[in-house]
């Protein structure tokens, strides 16, 4: 029985780390290709668009964070906040 809880608890661990090894661009796909390209207008602006717009921005990372986090101006996205770092630094580097 320890040894079933032992692995069970080891899967575990292995599963949040792949987790949080997602890659923006997964995260981009399974979670806000819905509304968004990277290089067309959908339901929300590309995320080419974006990435110029906050060209230079040095707090756009943050910024974006808490606006898609708390659903400020943009509706509330069901992802972690790992995943949304993750989601924001690829989109942020689209050119
Ligand atoms: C249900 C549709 C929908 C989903 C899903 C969605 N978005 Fe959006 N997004 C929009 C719309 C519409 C806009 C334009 C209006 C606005 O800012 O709310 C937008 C705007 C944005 C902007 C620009 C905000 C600004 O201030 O210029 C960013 C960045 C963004 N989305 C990122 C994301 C990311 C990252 C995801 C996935 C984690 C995502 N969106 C998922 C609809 C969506």
């Amino acid at each position: 029985m320890k040894q079933i809880v032992m692995v069970l608890a080891i899967a575990g661990v292995f599963a949040a780390g792949a987790a949080q090894a997602q890659s923006g661009a997964d995260v981009v796909k399974a979670k806000c290709a819905t509304c968004h390209e990277m290089d067309k207008k959908k339901v929300g602006p590309a995320f080419k668009d974006v990435a110029a717009k906050f060209k230079g921005d040095k707090s756009a990372e943050s910024k974006l964070t808490e606006k898609l986090k708390e659903g400020k101006g943009h509706m509330k996205v069901a992802a972690s906040d790992a995943e949304l770092k993750a989601a924001l630094q690829y989109v942020l580097s689209a050119k």
